[in-house]
């Protein structure tokens, strides 16, 4: 069905970078109906060429080597369209229905690249001038909110206007392909479920390390931190995906059924827990590959007083039948020595000891997920050593995604926009499943506003604050970043 995309925030960075070469790639390969039209809107003046020119810069950059021809180009230009718009005036709404028509029989998806606390009051506006039909859908990036008060009003703000059926929540972890795997690994592998559990599992851990800074997103991420733009919603939801029962059937409510029951099962993080359990860092100036690298408060828009956390650790427990007693750690991080994000589980140790490894306990199996920056899985086991004697040595069974399948990789954008074009909600997030997330991180937070420490510091460039270490050597464990 023809389509009219507006991207209200459309000079963002978000737009430029991800959604236009996203949607370069759904037209070239012939994904978006021939009547499909993109108009862009935000304040910035600019006539149509002008801003098709932006955007061409953008996306001859930001899609892979060879992907960008001049042809396909100019066909995908005709489709965009800009229109200068301040989306938190009313009076200018008008300009955009008519922008639009009133052309019958087009879906309208209206994606908010913009910031959180403009959400309701475009879905009224959107509303107020006729453009919101029972077609419509709406996108919102997050973080929705900055704690359960927050998200739960845009939640009912924007639940006046848009059914929450054609609400789209994003979290673009779970359009990304490895995000995909885990749960093809899970769910379509019979090898793996009688293990996932408690009785073999002793704990797991969820890394998402970034080598970049702030970088021009000081003044939104000062206001944000760690916790609410990475943990409430990246890492909760992959904690979701490693820890939750089979749903029924892959679609939008059974999944999100089972996501939820693991977010009302997390055990809450209060009290003295929140400094027992929980780190929080920021970077000072450090350096990578003799690289000069600036603290966090030096960066740009950044208060240079500020607390604002770049770096979480903690330990997460899941109360239900299966996971009890299993921490999950997770850990996220900004100017951080490597860039990877990896889960990994670690089985626990064989029941009775044949073997030693190298005079002592044999290691144990573990199996790694990586999410990127290349995409692999890779199962560590026990074999002989080589020559005389019993002695055991770790090997890896190691599939590269990269290796196994030629065929280009999705971006995340690419299918998520798709699917809500489609109208197919299973990889986004339902209303409650944001509460429940927010409810769990809300005392965590306040927590560290009520104990009015810094943040610990740590060098840009290294692995994080050492308080992260020491969190889980406190429970004989340590994180995997040998490689
Ligand atoms: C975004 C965060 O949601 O995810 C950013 O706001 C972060 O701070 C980014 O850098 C990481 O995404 P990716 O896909 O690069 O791992």
């Amino acid at each position: 069905m023809a389509c009219d995309i507006v991207v209200l925030g459309g000079t963002g960075d978000l737009a430029l970078r991800k959604l236009l070469p996203a949607l370069y790639y759904l037209h070239r390969d012939g994904y978006l109906h021939a009547g499909t039209r993109i108009l862009a809107a935000a304040r910035a003046k600019h006539a149509a060429e002008s801003y098709r020119r932006l955007v061409q810069r953008h996306v001859s950059q930001h899609v892979a080597l060879g992907d960008f021809d001049s042809e396909t180009w100019d066909a995908f230009a005709e489709r965009i369209d800009y229109l200068s718009l301040d989306v938190s005036q009313r009076v200018e709404f008008p300009r955009l229905a008519q922008a639009l028509g009133k052309v019958r029989g087009r879906v309208r998806v209206f994606y908010l690249a913009t910031f959180p606390n403009l959400f309701a009051a475009t879905a009224k506006h959107l509303a107020s001038v006729g453009l919101v039909d029972e077609q419509a859908r709406i996108v919102l990036e997050k973080p929705l909110g900055e704690s359960l008060k927050t998200a739960t009003q845009i939640n009912d703000q924007i639940g006046a206007v848009f059914d929450e059926s054609r609400v789209f929540r994003i979290d673009h972890y779970l359009g990304k392909e490895a995000v995909q795997n885990l749960l093809a690994l899970r769910f379509g592998n019979a090898l793996l479920e009688p293990l996932w559990r408690n009785a073999h599992i002793d704990h797991v851990q969820i890394s998402v390390l970034e080598t970049v800074g702030v970088e021009n997103r000081g003044g939104y991420y000062d206001q944000a931190g760690a916790m609410r733009d990475m943990v409430q919603n990246h890492l909760l939801q992959l904690l979701c995906l490693v820890a939750m029962e089979a749903p029924v059937h892959f679609e939008p409510e059974a999944v999100r059924n089972e996501k939820l029951k693991i977010l009302e099962a997390l055990r809450p993080i209060t009290g003295m827990d929140v400094q027992d359990r929980t780190v929080r860092g920021q970077y000072a100036a450090g350096e990578r590959a003799g690289e000069q690298l600036p603290a966090y408060y030096f960066e740009k828009s950044v208060d240079h007083d500020s607390n604002t956390e770049t770096f979480v650790a903690l330990k997460a427990e899941i109360d239900n039948w299966r996971w009890a007693g299993v921490p999950f750690y997770l850990r996220t991080g900004k100017c951080l020595a490597q860039r990877k994000s990896e889960i990994v589980i670690q089985f626990k140790a064989v029941p009775h000891r044949l073997f030693s490894q190298n005079g002592g306990d044999p290691a144990r199996n573990r199996l790694v997920i990586r999410l990127q920056p290349d995409e692999s899985i890779s199962l560590a086991l026990m074999a002989k050593s080589p020559g005389r004697g019993m002695a055991l040595q770790e090997v890896e069974l190691d599939l590269n995604f990269a290796k196994a399948f030629k065929r280009r990789r999705w971006d995340a954008y690419e299918r998520l926009l798709l699917d809500v074009i489609e109208g197919d909600a299973t990889l986004f997030m339902r209303r409650d499943e944001i509460e429940a997330a927010w409810r769990w991180v809300d005392p965590i937070i306040q927590g560290w506003q009520d104990c009015y420490r810094s943040p610990k510091r740590y060098a840009a460039g290294s692995w994080g604050p050492d308080a992260a270490d020491s969190l889980l050597e406190r429970q004989g464990h340590c994180w995997f970043d040998e490689n």
